[in-house]
């Protein structure tokens, strides 16, 4: 029995927040699967490739966590720089919080007085979390809740990159935002986001790089117009792992907001980057561990990992280290290989390692990371600790 349905979605209690160690590590081969692998070295080649490309800029970092919704990796990621996370929503930010982590961004709006409440508590008891604000009747609400609250809650206001998500229209509109979260006592405005996820799996990474010039070109004189006004725009961010080597480029652009860059996924994979046909600057460092359970038919081979282990929004699973070999999704707990020319022999009992499709949303179909070290071997598990926070 629970007092009331917001203690029951008090998203930080009850979840596990920090690694699981294992007091005899076993080898990989001994995991149950289906299981959701990082390859420790990978993560971390990862983890200071883009630390080390934005250096020379200057960029901030500040990482989008709805990625991984993984303390581990967020602790992980600010040891190494990181100025602070993202968070998609409140939930998620709560169990940041639980997890230590003082420095968060809430990047989507609020738009109902529980989730207002929620995130002013939050901002009380943190030494800095932010959000996102849209809507002038919204900011009010959240800058009244504040002010009860007696504290002053930093917010961004968020623009539209004509992306139609979220965030007000450039230009006036996003100057006349700015001036009533100026006028709300409980308001304290620090700068602004803008997030274009419309171009960040464009295919042709000239292109790619065009759009995401014409976006920042058009975000920063929409910051010019409210820096004319008289406002301080102390932070400029946005981006992500589609357009980190252009963000960066960009002086006005404060941090960008990387996720994916962390373990990559094929949808990723497959876009053009630089002059390379696939986008490998990044690698993949996160798979899903089937197991070859059924031979149905000849020409075939069933695998223990369907809609209930992949995200299925967008590309297949691709096999990382068998050529030959294309899946198809045959139901929640089942996919099917499909084995074409020059497939290698696949005895059941195998275990296949298979590239995530779109990392976010397969991660949150999983409650356990598994971190294998170079040595093959598993020495911990780390909880997915904001799994299936989305409220
Ligand atoms: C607001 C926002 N910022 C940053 C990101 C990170 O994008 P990526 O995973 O492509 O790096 C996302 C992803 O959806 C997002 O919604």
């Amino acid at each position: 029995m629970v007092s009331s349905i917001t203690s029951y979605f008090d998203a930080a209690s009850r979840r596990p927040l920090d690694p699981v160690i294992l007091e005899q590590p076993v080898p990989l081969a001994d995991v149950p699967t289906p299981a959701l692998v990082v390859v420790r070295t990978t993560m971390e080649r990862n983890l200071a490739r883009m630390v080390e490309h934005l250096a020379p800029s200057g960029t901030g970092l500040r990482p989008h966590a709805k990625m991984h919704k993984t303390p581990v990796v967020a602790r992980r990621q600010l040891e190494l720089g990181a100025i602070g996370i993202c968070c998609a929503k409140v939930s998620e930010a709560e169990v940041m919080r639980a997890a230590g982590i003082e420095h968060i961004l809430i990047t989507s709006p609020v738009a109902s007085l529980d989730k207002m409440a929620r995130v002013v508590s939050l901002a009380a008891c943190s030494e800095d979390v932010r959000i996102v604000v849209d809507d002038a009747a919204c900011a009010r609400a959240l800058g009244d809740a504040a002010r009860s609250a007696g504290i002053r809650l930093k917010v961004l206001v968020d623009l539209d990159p004509r992306m139609g998500r979220t965030g007000v229209a450039l230009g006036q509109p996003a100057l006349e935002l700015v001036r009533v979260v100026a006028g709300c006592d409980g308001l304290e405005f620090t700068g602004l986001q803008q997030y274009a996820g419309q171009i960040m799996h464009l295919e042709d990474a000239a292109e790619r790089r065009r759009r995401a010039e014409e976006v920042a070109a058009a975000g920063l004189q929409t910051r010019d117009l409210i820096l004319a006004d008289g406002h301080d725009v102390d932070v400029f961010t946005g981006g992500g792992t589609g357009t980190f080597d252009v963000d960066c480029d960009e002086p006005g652009i404060t941090d960008i907001q990387a996720g994916s860059y962390v373990f990559m996924d094929e949808e990723y994979a497959a876009i053009g980057q630089g002059n390379q046909p696939r986008f490998e600057y990044f690698e993949p460092a996160l798979f899903v561990l089937v197991t070859a359970i059924s031979r149905p038919r000849s020409g075939t081979i069933t695998v223990d990992g369907g809609y209930k282990s992949f995200a299925s929004d967008s590309v297949a699973p691709v096999a990382r280290d068998l050529s030959g070999v294309r899946y198809h999704f045959a139901g929640d707990e089942h996919g099917v290989l499909q084995l074409l020319e020059g497939a290698p022999q696949i005895a059941l009992g195998d275990r296949i390692r298979m590239v995530t499709p779109h990392c976010d949303p397969t991660i949150n179909l999983h409650d356990w990371m598994v971190p294998v070290e170079a040595d093959g071997m598993v020495h911990e598990l780390w909880p997915v600790s904001a799994r299936g926070c989305s409220w």
